[in-house]
């Protein structure tokens, strides 16, 4: 994978850079997926959020967290009095990965070598937004900000510094869904947003 970087311009502007993303061939994953899903959100956004890849409903519509995580990521900002306009919400990987089975999509982890080469994606969009506040939803997206060691049950709720930004990690939205205890689990990710988004 010759990875984005030779696609990422060097530009400010963020409509700029999403309509580059949209033509990127970094890694193998835009031939099958149907667009690039770039983050989106407030430029001044003080809090940035990072999921894991765009899932099926991303894929088709576009846009970041408008599927069924999407809708579980917003009552939690909702309950926590956070509204969603404020942020900056992207993910690790800017293409779907799926395999398909019949007439169904089913979301794939990307690999290692795929979050390695859409990390500049990332990187630029952390550069142009500079938030104080980095939150990383699920292992995939606390691995791309803080490498492949990292791990969300060691660092959840918490934040550490970097040299540009807080960042802090939470399980994924998705994970929620598929707990056994689906309350306990929802309780949990409303626990650890309400600790990651305290004054630090
Ligand atoms: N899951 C993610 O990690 N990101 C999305 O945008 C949607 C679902
Ligand atoms: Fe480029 Fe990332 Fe899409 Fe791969 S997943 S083609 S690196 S935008």
């Amino acid at each position: 994978y010759p990875g984005a970087a030779d696609y990422v311009p060097r530009t400010h502007d963020l409509d700029a850079m999403r309509d580059a993303a949209g033509r990127c061939h970094g890694c193998d994953l835009y031939r099958d997926a149907t667009q690039t899903v770039f983050g989106e959100g407030s430029p001044d956004a003080g809090t940035v959020l990072i999921g894991e890849q765009p899932g099926n409903d991303e894929d088709l519509d576009g846009h970041p967290f408008v599927g069924p995580a999407g809708h579980l990521l917003d009552r939690a900002l909702d309950d926590i009095g956070v509204d969603r306009a404020t942020l900056y919400l992207t993910n690790a990987v800017k293409h779907f990965r799926f395999v398909q089975r019949g007439k169904r999509r089913i979301h794939q982890q990307p690999r290692r070598t795929e979050i390695v080469a859409c990390t500049p994606w990332l990187t630029a969009e952390l550069d142009l937004v500079a938030p104080e506040l980095v939150i990383c939803l699920g292992a995939i997206a606390t691995q791309s900000v803080l490498g492949a060691k990292a791990k969300v049950t060691e660092l959840r709720g918490r934040t550490v510094e970097l040299e540009h930004f807080r960042v802090g990690a939470t399980v994924h939205p998705s994970s929620v869904l598929r707990a056994t205890d689906r309350k306990q689990a929802y309780a949990e990710f409303v626990d650890d947003l309400t600790r990651l988004f305290e004054p630090g």
